[in-house]
């Protein structure tokens, strides 16, 4: 189980307020799994994590396996909840630099559709010139501006470069499996095609062939994500403040109705950042609506210790922390000597660079406690594929109960569609005039 340590948060919150709002997190957890809430024909994640592989991902392995053979290059378009859980997922195992060196056989991975850059499409017209490649595109609608106008030009580029045939068997549809234009294009062009089930929304998505299809491209094994995120079904069942889950969910709400209105999420991995996205992404959008919820946004440490430091340590203290720990690799970096000691670092000769990474957590920890910002803090323990998938989970969970707590539906986002009103007008989109 992901240890969630909330010895931290005393200052502002007390124990008989804790027990005080256990109550509350039952109840939400109950309308949750009970599925009597607002929003419960969106639950279908609840169920999604298996211990035996299913048809569907047996499907999703061979398709990755003929993906890794044929391409020096994948390239996965969608945006929001359809992207950001597998390039967060890859980042974490893999590296922001997880595309160094590789090609055919195991595919470098990048990600389209997700903004409107003309740079970025430019890049990536220069990394797939001369190399092999296929396409994933993730749409649950099929007309989303941004995966819509990058689905267009590749499979362009791919009917130009392989034929129309040839571009067939390298285009993949991740969709609804019913409605939605995307469905119809890859029935009508004959695409292979993948399911997102009506039930399950975006941002709940990555445990569906959203996130399986770029993860097994990438090489992780599916089978144990979804074993990770089944042990955690399991697990988080559990209804009382023994639960992490119960204790996340619980102690964030007591928080922000003490004023704590922005919940910064930090982890000491620089793979870490794009999964920071994926939790923005989960409680921004379940959170924030009917004028209330807590702002999330993620930070790199000890990197941003140098940049947002200042303000965490001194600045309005509307903020609490969760800081994200996972137990060092076993390769070690150990720090050498030198004879000069010019730089004064002799005193850490023999030394580990986790050493000196838990030691900068630690007094981190301490400082921002002492400047008045309560932090939970979370031992992940081991990374590896298992774990990914019970941390996906947990997240969702979490995310599910703490809403219900505000007293939000947790699973729509009525807000995302007015800026789409906006842009469609402005591009004379027919419809939008008015
Ligand atoms: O979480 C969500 O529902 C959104 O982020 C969507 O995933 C995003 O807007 C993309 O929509 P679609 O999959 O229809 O292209």
């Amino acid at each position: 189980m992901i240890k969630v340590d909330i010895s931290n948060v005393w200052g502002d919150i007390s124990l008989p307020d804790l027990l005080a709002v256990e109550k509350e997190v039952a109840a939400a957890h109950n309308i949750l799994t009970e599925q009597t809430g607002p929003g419960s024909d969106f639950l279908g994640w609840l169920d999604l994590p298996v211990t035996e592989p299913t048809e569907e991902m047996l499907r999703i392995q061979a398709a990755a396996d003929r993906i890794r053979e044929s391409s020096d290059v994948f390239v996965v378009i969608g945006i929001g909840g359809s992207y950001l859980g597998p390039r967060a997922a890859i980042e974490l195992m893999q590296g922001c630099n997880h595309n160094m060196g590789k090609g055919k056989g195991d595919p470098q991975i990048y990600f389209a559709g997700n903004g409107l850059s003309t740079r970025a499409w430019n890049e990536l017209q220069r990394l797939l010139e001369g190399k092999d490649f296929s396409v994933a595109i993730i749409s649950k609608s099929g007309t989303t501006t941004e995966p819509a106008i990058a689905t267009r030009a590749l499979r362009w580029m791919l009917e130009r470069k392989y034929g129309t045939d040839g571009a067939k068997k390298r285009i993949f549809a991740i969709t609804d499996p019913v409605n939605g234009a995307l469905r119809q294009m890859a029935t009508e062009e004959g695409w292979e095609t993948f399911v997102i089930p009506p039930n399950v929304g975006g941002r709940y998505s990555v445990l569906t062939a959203v996130g399986l299809l770029p993860l097994a491209v990438a090489g992780l094994d599916i089978n144990a994500i979804m074993a990770g995120a089944a042990q955690a079904k399991e697990a988080y069942d559990l209804r009382s403040f023994e639960n992490p889950v119960w204790l996340y969910a619980g102690v964030r709400n007591l928080l922000y109705r003490r004023g704590k209105a922005i919940e910064l999420l930090e982890s000491f991995e620089p793979g870490f950042k794009m999964m920071g996205g994926w939790w923005q992404q989960l409680f921004g959008e379940s959170e924030g609506k009917d004028g209330k919820g807590i702002f999330p946004v993620t930070a790199e440490f000890t990197a941003d210790l140098h940049s947002l430091g200042q303000m965490i340590q001194q600045g309005e203290r509307n903020i609490f922390e969760t800081m994200i720990r996972f137990d060092a690799p076993e390769q070690k970096m150990v720090i050498g000597g030198d004879a000069k000691n010019l730089d004064g670092l002799n005193y850490l000769e023999g030394k580990t660079l986790d050493f000196v990474d838990e030691k900068a957590f630690l007094g981190t920890l301490a400082a921002h406690v002492d400047g008045g910002v309560p932090v939970i803090t979370m031992d992940m323990g081991v990374l590896d594929d298992a774990k990914l998938g019970e941390m996906f989970y947990f997240f969702e969970l979490a995310c599910g109960v703490s809403a219900y707590m505000l007293g939000v539906n947790p699973f729509n986002q009525p807000g995302v569609e007015f800026y789409k009103r906006n842009m469609f007008k402005l591009l004379g989109k027919p419809g939008y005039e008015s």
